[in-house]
């Protein structure tokens, strides 16, 4: 059985495409699982259904894998198993090539390092996203917070916290918003900028344990990426619900347009937060950040 991990865009989503710095961190209690058994043929099961589209996606991705890795022998049957939601930011897509690679590394004995699972999730992500930083397959892969920039991690000695993730219900997609954004990449520039000097402060925020300073920069970087135009109404007013409720700042994470927000909480306002946001979100996850 191998697993991978969900993960949060902390700081720099967007701005990340463009060769600026972006943080995240791994979501450990929230995992894909995939288990690769010898079968008669090749057969694969999923714990939930998938629409046509997913079917074709899927097997797009174990075709990418398996080319990837040169294994031809394929009568086997992949099972499948997830608690992280799909097409919310949370890193979904990249957590299943990621489990697959693990497991059939596994399966084949390949003995593969995370240098090369994180290569082969790379061209994963390619297929899904289009023109990805690779900021979500090497934080997953990994399963440690990185600030990133230009295909390098720099892996961060953060102290643990706490974040509410709040989904808005809206499915988004990442190849659409990346998109969005570059089209305008003229108009949008100087925003971009910003965002990049946003988690250069956040890093070091980040490294002082800062956490008042940490929520500020989170609701810098939100009208950041409103300004840009990735953001929505709900998302708005689930970040605008979080700090209203105590949370020491809130922003959408990941590309926009759907998925979700993070609010930064601690101790005291973390119920309140939780509450407030159930409000007016489907589905509120903690996130415990090591
Ligand atoms: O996959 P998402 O929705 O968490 O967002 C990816 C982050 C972007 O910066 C928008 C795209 C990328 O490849 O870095």
């Amino acid at each position: 059985m191998n697993d991978a991990c969900g993960k949060i865009i902390l700081f720099g989503e967007h701005a990340v495409v463009f060769g600026k710095p972006g943080i995240a961190v791994p979501i450990t209690n929230l995992k894909t699982t995939v288990e690769i058994e010898l079968s008669d043929t090749f057969s694969y099961s999923v714990d939930r259904v998938l629409y046509e589209e997913e079917k074709d996606r899927l097997a797009d991705i174990l075709d990418i894998i398996f080319f990837s890795l040169d294994i031809e022998e394929k009568d086997i049957h992949i099972s499948i198993k997830s608690t992280l939601p799909i097409s919310s930011g949370m890193g979904s897509s990249a957590a299943l090539s990621i489990a697959i690679i693990r497991a059939a590394s596994d399966f084949y004995r390949l003995k593969l390092n995370d240098e090369k699972v994180n290569e082969v999730a790379l061209e994963c992500e390619k297929y899904f996203h289009g023109k990805p930083s690779g900021i979500d397959n090497t934080v997953i892969t990994y399963e440690k917070p990185i600030l990133y920039k230009d295909g390098e991690p720099d892996f961060l000695e953060i102290k643990p916290f706490t974040l509410m993730i709040a989904d808005t219900g809206d499915k988004a997609s990442t190849k659409k918003q990346v998109m969005k954004v570059k089209e305008n990449y003229d108009k949008n520039k100087e925003i971009i900028e910003k965002i990049g000097k946003v988690s250069q402060d956040a890093k070091l925020a980040l490294e002082k344990a800062d956490f008042k300073t940490v929520g500020t920069l989170m609701n810098k970087n939100h009208l950041l990426l409103k300004e840009l135009g990735v953001s929505t109404k709900k998302l708005d007013l689930l970040v605008e619900t979080a700090i209203g409720a105590g949370a020491l700042g809130a922003k959408l994470a990941g590309s926009g347009g759907g998925g979700n927000i993070i609010a930064l909480v601690d101790g005291k306002n973390k119920e309140e937060v939780k509450t407030a946001l159930e409000a007016f979100s489907k589905a509120v996850y903690v996130g415990e950040i090591k």
